[in-house]
């Protein structure tokens, strides 16, 4: 069996596919043969070591998370799902493995694929949909939500679920003109260089998918009572999260019924599919290059 993994923490360069014996699925895990998986900011993060004081030491590390698959064989606690399941999921933070011919993850994390979801489809879904069904659950109908960076992963899942809601959604992106802009009911749509002022109290959510507004701008958004969600937490933010006020860092959780959700009702664009021989270039530009993405970058394995 292959895998994408690297033996130290570093850039692109250290990326390599090798063999690997898929361990048994413990008792709360399933082994799924992986069709496709796709790729998160989560997965370089980790191998550049930006997480190591969660990661530890240990190497050879797997890379990715996201994945769809048919199960291999299951954990001797596990009932919900059973060999032979086409299945959509997540594998463990710190374990990883997703880039991979076979992954193990908790069964909590894994769901059935919808039949009208390819494998592709499905893998491009978990992470980015369930940190964005998590972040928008308060929404209500009639409520107005500012989504910072709206054209990536995060920020499209949460403008389908906030609209779904009944909320009306306005967002960032780095080129207000394009065209791309303006076709999933984002409004008004302004640049990363926007001036809040001109959107004063106008919104009940503010979520920062890049994590980069200041606090002082995203509040200036917030109607008196709104809130700020933020979802790349650093130590100075959990505190301000601790604080009472409208801060909040957060993290995605694994939720089966939140993950079974997202399979139901959330599709994404995919901008890019490319077999496991070619995954290294491909992450590498991707992670190296500052344009707009057009949607998710998935790994389809041979035979798929
Ligand atoms: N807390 C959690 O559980 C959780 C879960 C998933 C992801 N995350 C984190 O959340 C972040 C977003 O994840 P993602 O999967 O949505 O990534 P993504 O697909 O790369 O999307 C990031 C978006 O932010 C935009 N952006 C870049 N610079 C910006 C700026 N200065 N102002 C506003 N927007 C800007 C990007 O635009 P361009 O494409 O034009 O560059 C892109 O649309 C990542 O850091 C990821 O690690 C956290």
């Amino acid at each position: 069996m292959k895998r994408l993994q690297y033996d130290r923490y570093g850039g692109p360069e250290v990326m390599r596919l090798a063999e690997f014996e898929p361990p048994r699925p413990g008792p709360d895990e399933v082994l799924v043969r992986v069709r496709a998986a796709a790729s998160n900011a989560l997965d370089w993060k980790m191998r550049n070591g930006e997480m190591k004081l969660m990661t530890g030491r240990s190497f050879p590390r797997a890379m990715g998370h996201d994945f769809a698959g048919v199960v291999e064989a299951v954990g001797a606690g596990v009932t919900r799902l059973k060999a032979g399941d086409a299945v959509l999921g997540r594998a463990r933070f710190r374990q990883a493995g997703a880039f991979a011919e076979m992954v193990t993850a908790p069964e909590k994390a894994v769901v059935l694929k919808p039949v009208d979801l390819s494998y592709e489809q499905a893998a491009a879904l978990p992470t980015v949909g369930v940190t964005a069904y998590q972040a928008t659950a308060e929404i209500r109908p009639g409520q107005a939500v500012f989504v910072n960076g709206y054209l990536g992963g995060v920020g499209r899942a949460a403008a389908q679920f906030a609209q779904a809601r009944g909320a009306s959604v306005a967002g960032s992106c780095r080129n207000p003109a394009a065209d791309e802009a303006h076709e999933i009911g984002v409004e008004p749509v302004v640049g990363f260089g926007f001036d809040p002022a001109a959107l004063a109290e106008r919104f009940d959510l503010v979520l920062d998918t890049p994590g980069m507004l200041t606090f002082a701008a995203a509040r200036t958004l917030l109607k008196p009572g709104g809130t700020i969600v933020d979802i790349v937490p650093n130590p100075a933010k959990m505190i301000r999260s601790a604080l009472p006020g409208p801060f909040r860092a957060m993290m995605g959780r694994p939720v089966t019924a939140d993950l079974e959700e997202v399979a139901r009702t959330l599709r994404l664009p995919i901008a890019r599919t490319v077999p496991l021989t070619e995954v290294i270039p491909a992450l590498t530009e991707l992670e190296r290059e500052q344009r707009p993405k057009s949607g998710k970058l998935v790994i389809a394995m041979a035979g798929s």
